[in-house]
């Protein structure tokens, strides 16, 4: 069944609609009265929660799915994570201890460079961690624990519905690991009821399919598309462009905005399209609260501080905007639903209004309209959707 496409044109098209349905799956059973359980890291969760630092390693999509939970890992753990592409840990032969957890993402579970990099880490003596889509795959095979993402079948070579699932999968990770720590009980609360939520509004979602097909006929003729994102949604914006390039053809960069200033505001005109994804963080990167703190006083500090430091970024993101705005650059804001007229007061830029998630599902929602735009910017242009050229779906060679 899911090897064929069914109603759909192209397995792409396919998968991106499967999504509410391959979110469900991942989740099903891991997620029981308030408490997730993993039943593949259970022997290992002490080790995990001692180590010294988690590194998260991995190729293309699955990087930048690794990098969407990083923030979330980090908060909810207490314990510094570290990213690395495989290739460039293995030529840089980076540091790594055995006091480590190494966690290593790959749809595919056979992409070489994810596995040369984790017979590296085997050799160094780091704990190792799977997050695979493939049961009895060679990465499932070596590393010492893992949890399959449960996406399903992904024909398509651009990676979508295992994207979501491998974001899902990390925040749930990050959530076992974080379990013992009352300092976040009331984050982890509400990210669980999220989680709960998530599929039907990533059906809300897709039905931005005809206003993402409109924007890709205004973009079709476009050499290059720039998006920009920050926390969060740095990695949405890197996943974004990584999507029209890989198969629209179409040169795309996403950049951190908080960069913007320091190079890829000189390439700002009146022409070339810019994506922002200014979407509201609520409770962005809290700061470290220890345990010994009291209950209320924790509660107070956690309000205030997700007052401020929501404000602080988010009007960073406006003031981006602004600046884009003042140098006439041809915006297209991927904004919370209600705040067009808060991102774009003028009216003057193209908006993709989007719901509110709790923040660290926020680039779950967000991927889809520009996993819809990839889709449709390369039906528009011609190319093959399902297999653009020179790329593979799993690249087992170095
Ligand atoms: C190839 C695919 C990408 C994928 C990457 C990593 O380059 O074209 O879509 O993200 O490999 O694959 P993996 O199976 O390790 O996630």
């Amino acid at each position: 069944e899911q090897i064929k496409k069914g109603d759909f044109d192209h397995f792409m098209k396919k998968e991106i609609h499967e999504q509410p349905g391959s979110l469900t799956t991942s989740m099903r059973g891991r997620l029981k009265d308030g408490i997730v359980g993993l039943g593949g890291l259970k022997d290992h969760m002490r080790t995990i929660r001692r180590s010294r630092r988690i590194i998260f390693i991995g190729c293309g999509t699955s990087f930048h799915a690794a990098l969407a939970a990083r923030p979330i890992m980090e908060e909810l753990t207490d314990i510094p994570v570290t990213m690395e592409i495989a290739s460039d840990m293995l030529d840089r032969k980076a540091l790594i201890f055995k006091e480590d957890t190494a966690v290593f993402v790959s749809q595919s579970g056979e992409t070489a460079d994810t596995l040369l990099a984790l017979e590296y880490a085997l050799e160094n003596g780091a704990l190792c961690l799977g997050v695979t889509n493939t049961v009895g795959s060679t990465l499932a095979r070596k590393t010492h624990c893992g949890v399959h993402i449960n996406a399903g079948c992904e024909i398509g070579v651009a990676s979508t519905k295992a994207y979501t699932c491998q974001i899902v999968v990390m925040v749930m990770i990050a959530l076992a690991i974080g379990s013992d720590k009352l300092s976040t009980l009331a984050k982890r609360e509400d990210i669980i009821a999220g989680l709960t939520k998530l599929p039907e509004q990533v059906h809300d979602v897709l039905e931005l399919d005809g206003e993402m097909k409109s924007l890709a006929e205004s973009l079709i003729d476009e050499q290059s598309l720039l998006m920009f994102g920050r926390g969060n949604n740095y990695a949405t914006a890197l996943e974004g462009a990584l999507k029209v390039k890989e198969v629209a053809l179409m040169h795309s960069e996403g950049m951190l905005a908080g960069e913007m200033k320091h190079g890829p505001l000189a390439l700002v005109d009146e022409y070339l399209p810019i994506i922002v994804i200014a979407t509201r963080d609520d409770t962005f990167r809290l700061c470290n609260v220890r345990d010994n703190n009291s209950h209320l006083f924790y509660c107070f500090f956690f309000l205030v501080s997700s007052c401020i430091i929501f404000l602080f970024i988010y009007s960073k993101q406006q003031s981006v905007i602004q600046q884009l705005h003042a140098r006439k650059g041809r915006l297209i804001v991927m904004c919370s639903k209600g705040d067009a007229s808060l991102v774009c007061p003028d009216g003057r830029s193209r908006v993709i209004e989007v719901p509110q998630v709790v923040d660290c599902l926020q680039p779950i929602i967000n991927i889809i309209p520009l996993q819809l735009l990839a889709y449709h910017l390369t039906v528009l242009r011609g190319y093959n959707v399902d297999q653009p050229r020179n790329l593979a779906k799993s690249v087992t060679t170095q």
